[in-house]
């Protein structure tokens, strides 16, 4: 199907040689939100149109459901302030998100890696958790979630070692604006999972 919209998916190609200038991006709008890993794009599409204040940058790495989720976008978004990437997010935020330059990040569900060799392709490291204090805001926020048990526990000792710099607030399923669909999925099912709300210090 031919897009209806145009405009929303940035080719990399296109967008790799400077950092991100959000301003130009999403003119009149100063809070800027980024989701990492948006799939189908339910939960990006619904929280852009409750939040038609907000620029909300989208980066998905697999081909497939980076299509899926312009398509979604193409037909349900009732504004022009979501823009999506298709690439790996950690080089993305790293090389084109300026400091200080976001409100908050959406992180929901990332691939578990459960095998040990592969932790370190996980997205919730120390390591990223200190590039994504540099890209936020003051007072800058990060909403998470993971349905995995080893990564919750991977995830508790990644943030404990970055505890100076965010102050984790209470967060739970009661707290939930917009879910998204693996969350609905794995909700229905009665299978626990944690939520993370971090503020930038
Ligand atoms: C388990 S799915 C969760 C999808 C969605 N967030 C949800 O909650 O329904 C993980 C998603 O993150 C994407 N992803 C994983 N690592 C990524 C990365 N480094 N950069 C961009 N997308 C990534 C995957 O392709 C997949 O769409």
């Amino acid at each position: 199907m031919p897009p209806l919209r145009t405009g929303i998916a940035l080719p990399i190609e296109e967008i790799a040689r400077k950092p991100f200038d959000f301003a130009a991006m999403f003119p009149g709008l100063s809070r800027i939100e980024c989701e990492v890993g948006f799939c189908s794009a339910l939960f990006l599409t619904e929280y852009a149109n409750r939040h038609s204040d907000t620029g909300f940058l989208g980066i998905e790495k697999k081909h497939a459901y980076f299509l899926r989720g312009l398509h979604n976008l193409e037909r349900r978004l009732k504004q022009d302030n979501v823009k999506i990437v298709e690439f790996d997010a950690g080089a993305v935020i790293m090389m084109l998100v300026p400091p200080a330059s976001l409100d908050a990040f959406h992180i929901y569900f990332p691939d578990p890696w459960p095998k040990k060799r592969h932790h370190e392709r996980r997205l919730m490291t120390r390591g990223n958790f200190r590039m994504f204090h540099e890209k936020l805001k003051p007072g800058g926020r990060i909403y998470a979630a993971t349905d995995h048990p080893d990564y919750a526990e991977f995830i508790e000792k990644e943030l404990a070692a970055v505890r100076d710099l965010f102050t984790r607030l209470p967060y739970g399923a009661a707290d939930r604006e917009v879910m998204t669909k693996w969350e609905r999925r794995q909700t229905a099912k009665g299978i626990p999972i944690t939520y993370y709300l971090l503020e930038k210090r």
